[in-house]
């Protein structure tokens, strides 16, 4: 996860300011996709309490962009925040849910909206926002956990942590991007 990444470079100006907001264990696993084929695994290897009210309270208001297989497994839209969805599927549809068919386009809409902008996942999307993202709210979980679904690597010297609290199980922290 720390690893000097040479996608972690700030790109040009996505039109809206973007946030990042994750769960990260410490191996850098985010998920695991054997949830995906029904092998009962957890779609998230690990139980924080109180970590999803946190993130409940960060994003209310604004706009949750969210690959297809992410939206998949929460399976409805979010409460009090606008659920934008991107797929390749040109029929996919779901009640409550914004579709766009590219990560532009769904930065595109987010920009017409009130409220920030955090892309929540999973890693296909967090590692085509990364060089788009001026912040990133990481929960940060000293577990090896299991999974095989990993936060792409950043490098440690473009972003600067500007506030970490400390939880029981976990530490939350704010990273923003150098320069910004
Ligand atoms: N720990 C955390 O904070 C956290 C947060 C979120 C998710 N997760 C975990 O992450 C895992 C899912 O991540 P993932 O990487 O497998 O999938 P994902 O990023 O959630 O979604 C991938 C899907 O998004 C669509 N997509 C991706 N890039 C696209 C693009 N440029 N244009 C159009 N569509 C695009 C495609 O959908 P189509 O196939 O429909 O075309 C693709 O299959 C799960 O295990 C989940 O639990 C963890």
């Amino acid at each position: 996860m720390s690893d000097p990444a040479a996608s972690d470079v700030a790109a040009t100006d996505p039109g809206v300011r973007v946030t990042l907001i994750a769960a990260v264990a410490s191996n850098g696993v985010i998920g695991n996709s054997a949830a995906r084929i029904g092998a009962g695994a957890p779609a998230i290897p690990w139980r924080l309490p109180g970590e999803l009210a946190e993130f409940k309270a960060i994003t209310m208001g604004g706009v949750l962009v969210m690959g297809r297989a992410t939206y998949d497994t929460i399976g409805r839209p979010l409460p009090g925040r606008t659920t934008i969805v991107v797929t390749r599927d040109p029929a996919w549809a779901a009640d409550g849910v914004e579709v766009a068919h590219s990560l532009d386009a769904a930065l595109g809409l987010a920009a017409t909206m009130p409220g920030r902008t955090f892309v929540a996942g999973g890693a296909q999307l967090y590692e085509q926002a990364l060089a788009l993202a001026s912040e990133q709210i990481l929960t940060m979980v000293p577990l090896d956990a299991d999974g095989d679904v990993l936060y792409p690597a950043y490098d440690p010297g473009q972003w600067v942590e500007t506030e970490r609290e400390r939880r029981e199980a976990y530490d939350r922290v704010w990273l923003r991007r150098a320069g910004h």
